[in-house]
This record gives C-alpha cells, sequence and structure tokens, in this order.
C-alpha cells in the first residue's frame, strides 16, 4: 500500500529584513550573506505570533472536514517549544477543530525533529489505512544581533497531512537514520539562543549526508542516476549546495545537471524566508514542486534531513500522477509578496521585544491565530 504526503503548506510571518540592508548594518560586503550564505531575505515575527500561529495558518490551508474527522494523530516537531510540558500539538489540535479521539504530542532533535514525526506518521498510517496523521514542523530560528548565525535566522511552519492513496508524494518505507553526540549546536533549557560551532555544524552536515547517502544507495542498490532531485535541510541555501557538490563528481554530465537545476529550484522560497529549522527540508520541498516543471513521476526524489546533536536521515519518495493540481502555488506567492519590509532598526525592536507570559496583556495585532491575550501565564489565540 502506498503512504505519503496527501496535502502540505507552508506558513510565514509577514514581516521581513532585506540580506542588503542587514549585510550594509553589520558593515559586511552583501555579498557575502547573497552568494556566500545564499540567503535574499530574512522573516521574522512579532511577540504576538508564535510557532502555534505559524502552525495554525499552515495547517488550516490543506485541512478539509473529512481530514478533521479522519485525523487520528497530530505530531508537531520543534526546537522552540513554548512550554516545557503541554504539548503545542495539543493547543492546535482545538484551533484546528479535529475530532476528538487523537493522539497529540511534541517531537525534538534539533531540525530533524520534522522527520520523526513524519516516519512516525507514516508507520501509523500504514497500520492504520482509514486513518490520516498531521505532522507539522515549526520554529524559530534565532541566533541573536550580530551574532555569527544571525543572516541564518528566519521563522515558520510546515504542515504535512499523511494519507494511505495520497494525492502528491508516496515516501518509500525504506530509509536510513543516522546518530552522532556532537555539540555542534544546542540550547540549554532557559537559554533564549543556542550555542552554536558554526564550522563543526558545517562539517557535521557534510560527513552525515556522505555516511547516509553512500550506505542507503549500497543497502538498497540505488546510485545516483536514479535521482531526479535531492533534497536538503536548508538552513541556508549555500549549506545544502555544498552537501550536493560533495557527490556530484560521481554523475555524469546529464545527472549533475538535473541535481543542480532541481536544487535551484528547491531554495526558491527558503532563499526568501531564510532558516525554518526542522520545517526547512520540507520548504525545499514545497519549492520544488511549485517552481519545478519537469519533475517526472517515474524518477525518485532523496530526501535528507539534519538536526544538530546530531541525527541525520536518508529516504527516498515518489511523485504521483497529477500531483500538481494539489500543490498551493499561488497561495504561497501572495503570501511571500504581501510581507512588510522590516527597517533594520524596526527589526532589532522586534527582536528585543521578547514575550513575558508573567504579565497578564492583550495585543492588538489581528494577525489569523496571532496572541490574543496573556492571563496567568496562558496564551489565547485568536480564531
Ligand atoms: N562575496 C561572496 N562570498 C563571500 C563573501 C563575499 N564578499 N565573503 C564571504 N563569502 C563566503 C565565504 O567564502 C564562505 O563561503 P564558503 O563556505 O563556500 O567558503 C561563506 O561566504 C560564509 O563565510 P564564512 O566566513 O564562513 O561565514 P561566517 O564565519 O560568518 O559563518 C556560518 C557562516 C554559516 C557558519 C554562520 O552563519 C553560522 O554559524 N550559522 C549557524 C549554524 C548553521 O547554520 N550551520 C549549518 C549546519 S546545520
Amino acid at each position: 500500500m502506498n503512504v505519503g504526503i496527501d496535502q502540505i503548506s507552508f506558513h510565514v510571518p509577514n514581516f521581513y529584513v532585506d540580506m542588503v540592508d542587514l549585510a550594509n548594518a553589520r558593515n559586511v560586503d552583501p555579498n557575502k550573506f547573497l552568494i556566500g550564505i545564499g540567503q535574499e531575505k530574512m522573516a521574522v515575527n512579532p511577540k504576538s505570533q508564535d510557532i502555534i500561529t505559524f502552525a495554525t495558518n499552515a495547517a488550516k490551508q490543506i485541512l478539509t472536514d473529512d481530514d478533521l474527522n479522519k485525523i487520528d494523530l497530530i505530531i508537531v516537531g520543534t526546537e522552540s517549544s513554548i512550554d516545557e510540558s503541554k504539548a503545542a500539538a495539543v493547543v492546535l489540535h482545538r484551533l484546528l477543530d479535529i475530532q476528538p479521539f487523537a493522539r497529540s504530542f511534541e517531537v525534538k532533535e534539533a531540525c530533524y525533529a520534522g522527520t520523526a514525526g513524519l516516519q512516525m506518521a507514516l508507520n501509523h498510517v500504514r497500520l492504520h489505512p482509514d486513518k490520516k496523521a498531521l505532522v507539522i514542523a515549526t520554529d524559530i530560528a534565532k541566533y541573536g544581533l550580530n551574532s555569527g548565525g544571525e543572516p541564518t535566522q528566519g521563522a515558520g511552519a510546515v504542515a504535512i497531512l499523511v494519507a494511505a492513496n495520497p494525492k502528491i508524494l508516496v515516501i518509500h518505507e525504506e530509509s536510513l537514520a543516522l546518530t552522532q553526540d556532537i555539540y555542534d549546536f544546542w540550547r540549554p533549557t532557559n537559554q533564549a539562543y543556542p550555542l552554536v560551532d558554526g564550522p563543526l555544524s558545517n562539517e557535521t552536515y557534510i560527513q552525515s549526508f556522505n555516511q547516509v547517502w553512500n550506505t542507503y544507495n549500497q543497502q538498497f542498490n540505488q546510485q545516483i542516476s536514479d535521482y531526479q532531485a535531492l533534497l536538503f535541510h536548508i538552513p541556508y541555501t549555500k549549506m545544502g549546495k555544498k552537501a550536493l557538490q560533495s557527490v556530484l563528481p560521481t554523475a555524469d554530465q546529464i545527472t549533475q545537471e538535473r541535481l543542480l537545476q532541481h536544487y535551484e529550484d528547491s531554495i526558491q522560497y527558503s532563499r526568501q524566508v531564510g532558516n525554518l529549522y526542522t520545517g526547512s527540508l520540507y520548504l525545499g520541498l514545497i519549492s520544488l514542486l511549485e517552481n519545478s516543471q519537469d519533475l517526472k513521476t517515474t524518477q525518485k526524489i532523496g530526501l535528507f534531513s539534519y538536526g544538530s546533536g546530531a541525527v541525520a536521515e536518508f529516504f527516498t519518495a515518489s511523485l504521483v500522477n497529477g500531483y500538481q493540481e494539489h500543490l498551493h502555488h499561488s497561495l504561497h506567492q501572495n503570501l511571500l509578496n504581501e510581507r512588510k519590509r522590516l527597517s533594520i532598526e524596526e527589526y532589532e525592536k522586534m527582536f528585543e521585544d521578547s514575550l513575558d507570559v508573567n504579565v497578564d496583556q492583550e495585543f492588538s495585532d489581528t494577525y489569523p491565530y496571532s496572541i490574543q491575550s496573556i492571563h496567568n501565564t496562558i496564551r489565547q489565540y485568536r480564531k
């Protein structure tokens, strides 16, 4: 039985910083950010919008009444959790009006968490093909003003509906995960920003990719020419390209051109929003599907998921005939085009204006599912 992605969509907050403005403010050559890092814009959220706001907006766009009745599993992958105990998935379950007899929980392993959730959801639907599962990867990537990671920040969510006989993408059962206890990026409890060893994270990312890529292809008898596209976790768009370039010399000219072109298609949205942490790989998938004209249902797509710390996984998928009819291209284009550009002064003010849940307050932001008020540390969302 085929199980995979029946629906997929993303949401980002309605503010962004232009990377040329940021480079000028930080006395850096803009080409370092535009070419060296590979980013044009970076999504920024006001304190009235959080991971629940992004997740609800992303999921609302894709769920029908029939889906709401069939979903019995909701998994949120995040490393920007808003509660040490209660799962964001429980709040989402209510905001989305999903039928009550469901399992709802949150998973964590840096930028890998969304994939952990997706694999669990796939196995759940393989066992219960009459049910559906909702997986949401939602995060706020914040490294701090003037930090080394500042140009690789971003915010937003990807929502994925998993079902049997999916309309968009069949995900194959064969996959290969790799765990290594490495401190390349971590965020101790109660610390606002992560601690990151940038060069080590880049190195571990490439090394992990090469390990799972080589072993997967040996175990499952695949070669690079079998793939029409390789998708990567995209902390910044240059990162995935470096990983891709590490294996391209093993491919013939036609395969190299195809993989490079499809990589460019897969980073269109990431260039405009920055790092979504655990949603980044899936934002790349949406970008590939919505911006590529020559994808085939007969050839595989490879996906590389990476979460610092570190867990990596490589798995593959195949497109379903007619998948184009189930995408949300114009909705996503409008979302990106209608955002407000912040001056660096506005961005810095928004960045430092952090939410204090110990202060009861009301918010005037009318953005869908933004925080309406805080009372007794509890966030109420605008429905
Ligand atoms: N024009 C074009 N390219 C330029 C440039 C210019 N004027 N100036 C610098 N560059 C290039 C560099 O050559 C380098 O390219 P390369 O990696 O292909 O060699 C790139 O820009 C980045 O420069 P670098 O000096 O390495 O940047 P940095 O010290 O500011 O660190 C990160 C970059 C990504 C390590 C840092 O932003 C970071 O720590 N990010 C968070 C962690 C992360 O995302 N890790 C990824 C794995 S999860």
